[in-house]
């Protein structure tokens, strides 16, 4: 299978080196920029090639990753011809399946995908919609695959994918505290790393316990957890994330005109 990158950039980066870690045979076909990615991953790889042409991209893949920043998406995409028998992958944020095909007026299969860095070490979580044998295929050898089953789930999957550097700021928050009340930084991050380590195998081991029955069973009654849950829901922390999160989707949806086709 040929797969061809429009965009070089992190996330088409993640994903070539994650391919590359599978036993499934495929070659690459990406576009000059960012050069010093495309040029990198070239050297490495006898089976990437860097590529000049966009359009020269399209004509010699199988399947076609469009991965350049949703701001410059319609300068470099339309006018472009995609012929119907492609599968084209959109990781472009916010563009919709409608907006993509009136740029290139064909009715080819296109699927959005929101792949996580962490594919690059075949660890990752990747929503889908629809359901497309080719972009399930690829991002099943990068880790685990939600396929939404309407537009409204891939875009919930858009605003939780949204929350990475949410998690970060509260352990930073809860590790700067250690140290300002005396903990050396280095074992402050040695700390919380490994507590966030277990912790993501429990939540994996006992992925059919809700999150919210977790809370209790790392909740003794009347314990020191039990507390700090207690005192964060009085402050709102809660509500904090909610609102977050609302304000993710209002950007979100902003951008996401419903599909008229789409079952209600
Ligand atoms: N990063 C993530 O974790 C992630 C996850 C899911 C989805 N996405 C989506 O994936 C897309 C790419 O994200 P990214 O983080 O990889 O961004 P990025 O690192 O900025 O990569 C975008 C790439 O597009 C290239 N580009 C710009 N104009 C081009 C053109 N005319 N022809 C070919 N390539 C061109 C840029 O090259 P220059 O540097 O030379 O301008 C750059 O290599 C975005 O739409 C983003 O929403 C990202």
């Amino acid at each position: 299978m040929k797969i061809g990158f429009i965009g070089t950039g992190v996330i088409s980066d993640a994903i070539v080196r994650g391919l590359m870690k599978s036993d499934t045979e495929m070659s690459f076909l990406l576009s000059r920029r960012s050069e010093s990615l495309s040029e990198r991953l070239a050297n490495e790889f006898s089976n990437v090639e860097v590529v000049d042409d966009n359009q020269a991209i399209i004509d010699a893949s199988d399947v076609v990753v469009l991965a350049v920043r949703p701001q410059v998406a319609e300068a470099v995409l339309a006018g472009l011809t995609i012929p119907p028998e492609k599968q084209v992958i959109s990781l472009i944020a916010t563009l919709t399946h409608d907006t993509l095909r009136s740029w290139f007026g064909t009715e080819v299969s296109i699927c959005r995908a929101i792949p996580l860095p962490f594919v690059a070490d075949q660890i990752g979580i990747t929503a889908i919609y629809p359901d497309q044998a080719a972009a399930k295929t690829l991002f099943t050898l990068l880790g685990t695959v939600v396929a939404a089953t309407s537009q409204v789930e891939f875009d919930r999957y858009g605003i939780a994918s949204a929350t990475m550097g949410l998690y970060f700021e509260t352990v930073s928050t809860l590790s700067e505290w250690i140290i300002k009340e005396g903990v050396p930084e280095s074992h402050s991050q040695l700390y919380f790393s490994a507590l966030l380590h277990g912790l993501n195998q429990t939540a994996l081991k006992q992925n059919e316990t809700s999150f919210r029955d977790q809370v209790a069973a790392h909740s003794t009654p009347g314990g020191l957890n039990e507390q700090a849950v207690s005192v964060f829901k009085q402050q709102g922390g809660p509500e904090a994330l909610v609102c977050a999160l609302e304000s993710i989707k209002a950007r979100i949806l902003a951008n996401s005109a419903p599909n008229p086709k789409e079952p209600k």
